[in-house]
């Protein structure tokens, strides 16, 4: 595949919600359920978001967020199935990695279920020794934060 035309961008105001999640459900089992309102959350509080762009069509996307000295993370790193194996997933998380947000930052994370040697060949080491998790309570449930609670019982 000839891909000199793929373009790259990292403009969130390009990001075409519809397109996102339909490429989400083609290649992303993990967001697959991803609401367009919960994805403006998201794209909104990350930087950079790069997404990858055959004409007017999308076909690749990630997103990192970062503190951009310290620690980075990336997510949701997803090609389209037509595109894949040419090089166009390297060249999406190298993308991200030379984001000013990203290419002083110490330690870059990433978590993956089955993708390993993928990002094995772009430089990245299996980590299991600092890893934990907390599943949060479900997106659609509001609860008032410690900070709130704590306002409410003193004016109580
Ligand atoms: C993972 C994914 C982004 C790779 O994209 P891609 O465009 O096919 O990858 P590339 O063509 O850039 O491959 C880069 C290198 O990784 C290798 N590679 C790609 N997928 C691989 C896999 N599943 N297992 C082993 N190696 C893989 C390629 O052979 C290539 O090696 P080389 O540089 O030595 O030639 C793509 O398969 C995808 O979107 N998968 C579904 C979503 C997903 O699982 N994302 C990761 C979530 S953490």
């Amino acid at each position: 595949m000839d891909c000199r035309h793929i373009q790259f961008c990292d403009r969130k105001s390009k990001i075409d919600y519809h397109q996102l999640q339909s490429l989400f459900g083609l290649g992303a089992f993990w967001a697959k359920e991803r609401k367009i309102d919960e994805l403006k959350i998201a794209i909104a509080n990350s930087e950079p978001v790069i997404s990858v762009w055959d004409g007017e069509q999308l076909i690749g996307f990630s997103r990192a967020t970062s503190d951009g000295i310290y620690r980075g993370t990336i997510w949701d790193v997803v090609i389209h199935p037509d595109y894949r194996g040419v090089g166009l997933g390297r060249k999406l998380v190298e993308t991200v990695l030379s984001h000013p947000r990203m290419n002083r930052v110490e330690r870059v994370y990433l978590m993956t279920t089955h993708q390993q040697s993928f990002y094995e060949r772009i430089g990245f080491e299996t980590n299991s020794t600092t890893t934990m998790v907390l599943h949060n309570q479900p997106i659609h449930r509001s609860m008032p934060t410690p900070a709130l609670q704590a306002q409410e019982s003193l004016g109580a």
